[in-house]
């Protein structure tokens, strides 16, 4: 199988202020060891990064590798990586997150170890650029050092300069799933002369630079880099197996909360069904409770869908072929369908849609 990168996903945490009942929600959609794990931040926003980190890659194997939510489960490797335990692929599937300042982002491949690293270009908190740079000075190699201090760039032009290699390195020790075990300084980062991305400019990505690993060449693994906005840039790192076939670049693409709620509900429902089924047949509830509780599940659900979600989509219905009223219900089929979605379109060859009365149970009989 020929290497592929699946996933190039950001989500903005400053653009996403829950209320309570929401950020609970969204919550409930992790594993219980990452909820208590979360829990566990000072700061809201670090909860944030992690809790939208935890749900993208579920949404990953939900949304392209159609999984269902819920069945979905993670571990980490004991340097702390999070992989993939259920289900099972017949083939690997590698994938990444990193979050800081303003974004969380993932990135996900086929038959190639990937990682991805995101930075904030900003100065910790009460320190000079230089104290800053003395402290981290011993990651890189002597023409590292001499590329990231060049005299006839800004300060801030050098701020950018040293982010971006160390969103490099990190990028590299994240796809091979190393932490703190490797000499930094024996990965040294070439960059090409590609125009230099000193001012945060979104619209660049470069992608020529080399690795060399004691002072060898590493032609398999290849190097995007770019920024999501003028201060957060981002690196992700990749082996391309086959020599010569070069990644077709792309960028990322931006994710929004109402598509991990709108997936992780789906999936809930599903789940719920199932769950209901076998205790059916383990005899621990009667058939009667659980169609009460899949009424209730239906009513709750129809109520969030019509208060809480604010996503519009339309459609353009392609050649209506068949259409039939019977009973109360209204059942069409059309073909060829375009649906337009906030930030995505969908084609389908065709769709049957089943339209029947929505007054709540009881409302219909008092009306004629
Ligand atoms: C593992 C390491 C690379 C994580 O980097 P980070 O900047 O702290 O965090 P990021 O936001 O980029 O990524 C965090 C996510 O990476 C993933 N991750 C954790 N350990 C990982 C590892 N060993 N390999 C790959 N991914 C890892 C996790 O998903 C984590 O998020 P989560 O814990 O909320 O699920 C870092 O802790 C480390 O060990 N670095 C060593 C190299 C170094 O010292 N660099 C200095 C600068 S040159």
């Amino acid at each position: 199988m020929s290497t592929r990168v699946t996933a190039r996903w950001a989500f903005n945490v400053n653009e996403w202020n829950p209320s309570d009942e929401q950020y609970q929600q969204v919550l409930s959609f992790v594993q219980p060891e990452e909820k208590s794990r979360i829990n566990r931040f000072h700061s809201i926003e670090d909860a944030k990064l992690a809790l939208i980190g935890r749900c993208l890659m579920r949404l990953l194997f939900c949304k392209i590798y159609k999984s269902k939510w819920t069945s979905i489960q993670f571990s980490r490797t004991k340097e702390n990586k999070p992989i993939l335990v259920k289900p099972d692929f017949d083939h690997v599937i590698n994938f990444n997150i990193s979050h800081h300042g303003d974004w969380v982002v993932l990135v996900a491949g086929e038959s190639s170890l990937i990682g991805v690293d995101l930075m904030k270009v900003e100065l910790p908190f009460n320190q000079t650029i230089d104290e800053f740079f003395e402290i981290l000075k011993e990651q890189f190699s002597d023409y590292e050092w001499n590329v990231i201090t060049n005299p006839n760039h800004t300060r801030f032009q050098q701020l950018h300069q040293f982010y971006q290699y160390w969103c490099l390195k990190e990028s590299y020790v994240k796809a091979v799933g190393l932490g703190l075990n490797l000499d930094l300084k024996s990965i040294e980062f070439h960059l090409s002369n590609e125009t230099p991305n000193l001012s945060g400019n979104t619209q660049l990505t470069k992608s020529k630079t080399q690795l060399f690993i004691e002072n060898k060449l590493q032609p398999e693994w290849k190097f995007e880099e770019t920024y999501l906005d003028e201060l957060h840039c981002v690196s992700i790192a990749y082996n391309v197996m086959e020599e010569g076939k070069d990644i077709k670049l792309q960028n990322f693409e931006k994710i929004h909360i109402e598509e991990i709620i709108k997936f992780a509900e789906k999936f809930i429902g599903i789940a719920l069904t199932d769950s209901l089924d076998e205790l059916i047949q383990k005899e621990k509830i009667t058939p009667q409770l659980a169609m009460k509780v899949l009424v209730q599940f239906d009513k709750s659900i129809t109520e969030a869908l019509d208060t809480k979600v604010r996503n519009k989509a339309t459609f353009k219905a392609g050649h209506l072929h068949t259409y039939r009223f019977c009973d109360e219900v209204w059942t069409f089929i059309i073909k060829n369908p375009n649906f337009k979605l906030e930030s995505d379109q969908v084609l389908v060859d065709k769709i049957k849609i089943v339209a029947c009365n929505s007054k709540k149970p009881g409302e219909a009989e008092n009306k004629s």
